[in-house]
């Protein structure tokens, strides 16, 4: 098990001018003091989740898995891969960090329960000498810079949004007297949104519902709540709003495919001539099911599976102190951004196998 002890890998035998080229020079100093030789050793990569009682984060905890196995046969090397679940609680999640960074893990990967906690990871990392890539939730861009080796993979929230808006905007202009039932030229929706202060609930809100007026639509907002990603929260949210507001409803736009399910869990038995046009964010393999039963209209692909790839790509590359640039595409430095796509029932057939 390669250590990285206080004594040859902290900050303090480094000189602060030489931080911009972290990965090469800590292998390099890794080597002269002979408490790296990690390459004949394993990777030991320690994987944070903020809940594991998530669809698209235990997916993406299931990708890792399988990737790293995958990874181990192309490259030969051994890599265990740590995972701690947060549960939702970002004292726990610190205190899984500090058990990951005493292992002597060499990468850490961390979907933040609390996306203000970033710095405060980012300096216990720094403190080993240990790369960091942070994932799903998005922290500040200062925190993001606060040393070299920090990085972060994702997919463009606002992306996300337009996409999802943009189905809404083809669904009306090709069939809008399905769409807008009262007759009003108007389109009323719902907006199911998820945790408060994630950077995806609020850009998806805003940039969806912007792709449908900037398409020339007019709307008007009935409701819009938070469910917190989840679909029985989702669900009691929707059964209120089909009392109060009953067909008046035209669309519901969810912040992601377990609220869009939530949705349709309430809509129950009610007729489907009935239902609200519903979309949601993720392509889960039960969202996809959704979608061929004609239940959700669409989605939008968030590749958990490329976010997954990019990060034990980014861990390999950060391990053997080789140029991250050259394993993963890396833009404003040190960011990974893979992109989204949008699913209905036309495209589907690609999607199954993700
Ligand atoms: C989003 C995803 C949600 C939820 C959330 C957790 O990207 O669409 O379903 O998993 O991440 O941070
Ligand atoms: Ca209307």
């Amino acid at each position: 098990m390669r250590r990285k002890t206080k004594s040859c890998c902290s900050p303090s035998c480094r000189p602060p001018a030489a931080r911009r080229a972290l990965p090469a020079l800590l292998a390099a100093l890794l080597a002269l003091s002979g408490c790296g030789g990690g390459k004949e050793d394993s990777l030991r990569i320690g994987a944070a989740l903020y809940t594991q009682d998530d669809t698209f984060i235990s997916a993406m905890a299931q990708d890792l898995e399988g990737l790293v196995r995958e990874a181990e046969r192309e490259t030969g090397k051994k890599i265990t891969l740590f995972i701690a679940d947060g549960k939702s609680s970002q004292s726990t999640q610190m205190n899984q960090v500090d058990r990951f960074l005493a292992r002597g893990c060499d990468v850490l990967c961390v979907n933040l329960v609390d996306r203000t906690a970033a710095a405060v990871i980012a300096d216990k990392a720094e403190a080993e000498g240990v790369p960091l890539v942070f994932f799903n939730r998005q922290p500040v861009a200062e925190d993001i810079q606060r040393w070299d080796g920090i990085y972060y993979v994702g997919a463009d929230a606002r992306e996300s949004g337009e996409l999802q808006g943009r189905l809404v905007l083809d669904a009306w202009r090709a069939g809008r007297e399905a769409l807008d039932r009262n007759g009003d030229g108007i389109l009323q929706y719902v907006m199911l949104e998820g945790e408060p202060g994630h950077q995806d609930s609020l850009l998806r809100t805003e940039y969806s519902i912007k792709a449908v007026t900037d398409g020339g639509v007019e709307v008007e907002k009935l409701a819009n709540e938070t469910a917190n990603w989840n679909r029985a929260q989702a669900a009691a949210r929707m059964a209120q709003w089909l009392e109060e507001f009953g067909d008046g409803i035209e669309v519901v736009f969810s912040n992601n495919d377990d609220m869009a399910l939530g949705a349709i869990d309430a809509l129950g038995d009610t007729p489907r001539d009935r239902w609200p046009l519903i979309v949601g964010v993720d392509a889960t393999a039960p969202a996809l099911e959704a979608v061929a039963a004609g239940q959700l209209y669409g989605t939008v692909h968030n590749d958990g599976q490329g976010q997954a790839q990019a990060m034990i790509d980014l861990a390999l590359a950060l391990w053997n102190g080789e140029d991250p640039a050259q394993a993963v595409e890396l833009a404003e430095g040190n960011y990974v951004w893979l992109p989204y796509r949008q699913v209905t029932l036309e495209n589907l057939d690609g999607f199954w196998e993700d």
